[in-house]
């Protein structure tokens, strides 16, 4: 592991403290987007400890942190799954990644619950809590399916849920865990092998993205040549290329190009 990641590592999990804290929590934008003052003081905490690891990137913060940009770019969700948080529901991670001139080269994904570290980097491998992970062989019909219903922009959920149908009827069951970053690195440690959203952040994907592909996974976004970093876009992974090809047919078929006011 290069100093780097250990650095990261390690103001990843310095957060904990502040997540195991009491917090307060507000609405950002109708009943199901919450923030919490936990969301803000961790986005704080790594933008500040980030950057002096690696002075010469810029931030991108869920929670509204951005520098002007730069090569590398640390991409930050504070907490990712923040309803489960407030529910207390154990399911929820801080997920950093950096990339470099757009691509993914270095993720960590912290559930600081259940002390599930997973993290990556580019060339290297992946690892969960220090062991090597991989995705699993199995065929679609065997295949466990995470995907969501777009929460925060519900009238995309009739394409969702069309989708949910035809895919379940072709592989083993679905799940839905309210927590991207840790629902993708299911998929990286074997456990789950497709993945579906019609809506994602580049902080929800981030650091999973790499994660899932240095365990042997594919990662693909769909319709989302040239977005500007802080834009939204559908994502499809699998533990396969054969996996993807086909959970993408299906896709496309129900979403042929980004929804009208999708923004
Ligand atoms: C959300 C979670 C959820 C996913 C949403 C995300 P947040 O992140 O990852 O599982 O379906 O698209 O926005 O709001 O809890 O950081
Ligand atoms: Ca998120
Ligand atoms: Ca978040």
């Amino acid at each position: 592991m290069s100093d780097l990641l250990n650095h990261v590592i390690k103001a990843v999990v310095d957060c904990r403290e502040i997540m195991l804290s009491p917090y307060s929590v507000m609405e950002k934008s109708g009943v199901s987007n919450l923030v919490t003052s936990a969301d803000k003081a961790v986005e704080e905490k790594l933008k500040t400890e980030l950057l002096k690891i690696l002075p010469d990137a810029c931030f991108l913060g869920e929670e509204g942190s951005r520098t002007d940009d730069k090569t590398y770019r640390f991409v930050v969700d504070p907490i990712d799954g923040t309803a489960n948080f407030v529910r207390n529901l154990n399911c929820s991670a801080i997920s950093v990644g950096l990339l470099k001139d757009g691509v993914s080269v270095l993720g960590v994904v912290y559930n600081p619950f259940t002390n599930e570290l997973y993290y990556a980097e580019k060339g290297k491998g992946a690892f969960l809590n220090g062991q090597e992970i991989k995705v699993s062989n199995r065929d679609f019909a065997h295949s466990l399916y995470y995907t969501a219903l777009c929460i925060y922009k519900k009238e995309l959920a009739e394409n969702c849920l069309n989708i949910l149908r035809d895919v379940y009827k072709q592989c083993d069951d679905f799940r839905r865990e309210g927590s991207a970053a840790l629902e993708l690195c299911r998929l990286a440690s074997g456990k789950a092998e497709l993945y579906f959203e019609i809506r994602i952040f580049p902080w929800d994907s981030a650091a999973a993205e790499v994660i899932l592909t240095e365990a042997g996974g594919v990662f693909k976004r769909l319709y989302a040549e040239n977005i500007d970093m802080a834009a939204p876009f559908p994502i499809i992974a699998a533990n396969s290329t054969g996996n993807l090809k086909k959970l993408e047919e299906i896709v496309i078929k129900e979403v042929p190009r980004l929804p009208k006011d999708y923004n």
